[in-house]
């Protein structure tokens, strides 16, 4: 057969191609490890709050029940954030003159909310309730991580749609007991989770990988 293409073309064609695939692989992959970086969202990164306020000491030191300020959690959509009133019913006794405590001594005077930063946030596009996991036994350390051991309060998960799905798909093994749904650092007794639950999300996982269940 006649050939087309002297030999030191052809092998630079082929180096070509071999760089080409080399080149769109990197770029898919890059695409991909970019998508799943913490980075991208925010995971890790405190947002500037107008008090230092420290979980780490509040409830890890002191014990304070999540309930106690974010108290909507069990019942609406929103957990809910701690009024000035909620910070001064200790507050009126210790840390009194504290400076770091102005904005909150006057929230109280203005009788303004403290515009604590989110770090949560999510589009206005997409619905989450708060009531509907944390009564089915789903956690908050599930989603917020150890709360109890942080200084500064931060993302641990991306909240990415994805996330989301991952857990929607099937939920039944990131499921606790009612009872634990606010413990921290929470083992589970490897007992098998009863039958009817089971078989109660693989229904429901149609119903929660819908669009209109987080997009209505
Ligand atoms: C149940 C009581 C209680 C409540 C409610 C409470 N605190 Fe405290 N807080 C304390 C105690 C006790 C300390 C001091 C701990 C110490 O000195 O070791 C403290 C310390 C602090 C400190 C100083 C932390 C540091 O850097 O050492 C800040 C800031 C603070 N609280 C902010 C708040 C804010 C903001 C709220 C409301 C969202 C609040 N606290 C609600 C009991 C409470
Ligand atoms: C004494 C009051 C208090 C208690 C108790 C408390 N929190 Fe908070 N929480 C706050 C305040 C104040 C903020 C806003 C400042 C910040 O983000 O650090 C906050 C913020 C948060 C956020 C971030 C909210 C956002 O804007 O995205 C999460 C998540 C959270 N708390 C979870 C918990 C969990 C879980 C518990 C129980 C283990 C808990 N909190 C107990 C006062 C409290
Ligand atoms: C299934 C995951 C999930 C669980 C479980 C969960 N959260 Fe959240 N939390 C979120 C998401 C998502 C947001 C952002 C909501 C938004 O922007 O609409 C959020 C926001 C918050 C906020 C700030 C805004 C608000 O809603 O007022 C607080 C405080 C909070 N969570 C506390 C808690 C506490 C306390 C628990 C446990 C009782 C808990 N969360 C359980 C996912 C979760
Ligand atoms: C760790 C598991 C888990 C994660 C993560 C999770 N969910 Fe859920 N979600 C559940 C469970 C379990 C239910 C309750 C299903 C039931 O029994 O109706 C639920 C229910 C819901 C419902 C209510 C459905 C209805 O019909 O009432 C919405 C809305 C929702 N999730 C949105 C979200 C969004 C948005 C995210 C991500 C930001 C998220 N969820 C992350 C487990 C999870
Ligand atoms: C379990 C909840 C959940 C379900 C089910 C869900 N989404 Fe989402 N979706 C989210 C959340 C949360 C976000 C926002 C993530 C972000 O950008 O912060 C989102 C974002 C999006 C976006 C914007 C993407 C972007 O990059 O900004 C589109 C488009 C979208 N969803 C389409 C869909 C479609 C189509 C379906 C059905 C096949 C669907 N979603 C099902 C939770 C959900």
């Amino acid at each position: 057969m006649a050939q087309l293409f002297t030999q030191t073309a052809s092998n630079a064609f082929r180096v070509l191609i071999v760089l080409s695939l080399l080149a769109s692989a990197g770029a898919v992959l890059l695409g991909y490890v970019w998508a799943r970086s913490d980075a991208v969202w925010n995971v890790g990164k405190p947002a500037p709050q107008p008090v230092p306020f420290r979980h780490d000491l509040h409830t890890g030191s002191l014990g304070i029940d999540c309930r106690y300020c974010h108290t909507n959690v069990e019942r609406a959509a929103d957990a809910g954030m701690p009024s000035a009133q909620t910070c001064m019913s200790c507050h009126s006794q210790v840390w009194t003159g504290a400076s770091i405590l102005e904005p909150v001594r006057s929230s109280l005077v203005l009788g303004q909310p403290i515009s604590w930063a989110s770090v949560h946030r999510l589009p206005d596009f997409a619905y989450f309730n708060h009531a509907a996991h944390v009564t089915r036994g789903v956690a908050c350390e599930t989603c917020h991580g150890r709360v109890d051991q942080m200084t500064r309060t931060v993302k641990t998960q991306t909240m990415s749609m994805g996330w989301c799905l991952e857990c929607h798909r099937d939920p039944a093994p990131h499921l606790r007991p009612r009872e634990e749904v606010f413990t921290m650092g929470y083992e589970p007794h490897r007992e098998s989770l009863p039958d009817d639950v089971r078989a109660f999300y693989s229904e429901a996982r149609q119903r929660l990988t819908s669009c209109n269940t987080c997009h209505r």
